[in-house]
């Protein structure tokens, strides 16, 4: 192992102001001024913030209704988290393949499973889509088809915040969206997430359930389970500093793949995910997709291995869920986009505190092992 300076995936940056005095005032006035500021920047009218991304998508379950037995579409190219609250309910998923050009849940195929499963009798109750590392999915069709079906939308914005889709801020799409601020976000709150919604008895129910389904009133009265998820001032107070620099942190990171674009975009074998027409991704991360049978010979496994050596962490995309061993009973529509987006993909380090020199020196090493 080299003993050069680590590089990370995706570290958090701090370099805004908190502290102390920060945290003087109301603790819950705290929390709703983070939730403000969030809605404002996405644009809708509602935000309950929670202690992570997957307790805000258990949430937006729990609102539309969802439970035992009940089928819920999702996208197999996402991390974990977008599909295990799905079992918390005891609900069913069923996963679906990916579009090759950004990766994310594609639209024919999702159309072909609704009226698959829809001939089989089982309607589905809700659909999960998300925006792959901050690349906007093609959110009018996925929309416009799951309306057709009557199904109610989540969309899992967790890796695309400040990502817009045809002018509209990702986070703004479906019955019910979700932001993580985990710390390897383009902003972190130390640990958080939120729920969005237009809709302003969906955001009571998700606050009802986030605050231990407690019923109104002086008495601490419950008919139903609720949860510990509510978000606390102190991770409210560090998200609404660090979001002041949502914009420029977003500026950075789309540079950065700028970068690596120009630097190994012409090596051979290689390609990107790529923005559409009227789209705008945060590039939360860089990822390189490597084909091995038009690079040389290049693996993605040995560019991985050459950045390890060199004290670099790279990770491979996401393992798809219809391949995860916990999900190897759930039903799948798939189309072996998503299992070559795995075997050939690698994320680069993104964090908007990369130098030029970190950005040469890793994209020097991956140069190197095309050389060989
Ligand atoms: C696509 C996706 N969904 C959901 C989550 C869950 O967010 P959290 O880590 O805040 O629970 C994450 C991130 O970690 C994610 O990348």
């Amino acid at each position: 192992m080299s003993n050069k300076q680590p590089i990370e995936l995706s570290p958090p940056h701090f370099d805004t102001v908190f502290n102390e005095q920060m945290l003087w005032g109301s603790p819950s006035a705290i929390v709703a001024g983070f939730e403000d500021e969030v809605k404002d920047f996405v644009g809708r009218p509602h935000a309950v913030a929670v202690h992570s991304g997957t307790s805000a998508i258990h949430l937006a379950l729990k609102v539309l209704g969802i439970g035992r037995g009940d089928v819920v579409l999702c996208q197999s190219l996402t991390y974990v988290a977008t599909a295990f609250p799905i079992m918390y309910e005891g609900a069913q998923p069923v996963f679906i393949d990916s579009e090759p050009d950004t990766g994310n849940l594609d639209p024919e195929l999702l159309e072909q499973a609704i009226e698959n499963l829809l001939a089989k009798g089982k309607k589905p109750a809700a659909l999960i889509f998300v925006h792959l590392y901050g690349i906007p999915a093609k959110a009018d069709k996925i929309l416009s088809i799951a309306a057709k079906h009557n199904i109610p939308v989540i969309e899992d914005a967790a890796e695309a915040l400040g990502a817009e889709y045809h002018s509209t801020r990702c986070g703004n799409f479906g019955a019910v969206s979700i932001l993580s601020f985990n710390s390897n976000k383009v902003i972190t709150s130390g640990g958080g997430g939120m729920l969005l919604t237009a809709d302003k008895d969906l955001a009571a129910k998700a606050h009802y359930f986030a605050t231990q389904a407690k019923d109104e009133g002086a008495v601490m009265n419950h008919r139903e389970v609720g949860y510990n998820y509510r978000m606390n001032h102190v991770n409210a107070t560090l998200g609404a500093s660090q979001f002041t620099k949502l914009n420029e942190r977003i500026q950075k990171r789309r540079e950065i793949c700028e970068f690596y674009k120009q630097s190994l975009g012409s090596l051979p074998g290689i390609s990107f995910l790529s923005e559409q027409p009227q789209t705008c991704s945060s590039r939360w991360l860089t990822t390189l997709f490597i084909d091995p049978s038009a690079s040389g010979g290049v693996a993605r496994s040995q560019v991985q291995q050459a950045l390890t050596k060199e004290n670099i962490e790279s990770r491979p995309v996401w393992k798809p869920m219809h391949l995860q061993p916990v999900f190897k009973d759930a039903p799948t529509y798939i189309n072996g986009v998503s299992e070559r987006l795995f075997t050939q993909g690698l994320c680069l380090p993104s964090g908007s505190n990369l130098s030029p020199q970190d950005l040469e020196r890793i994209s020097s090493v991956i140069k190197n092992v095309f050389k060989i």
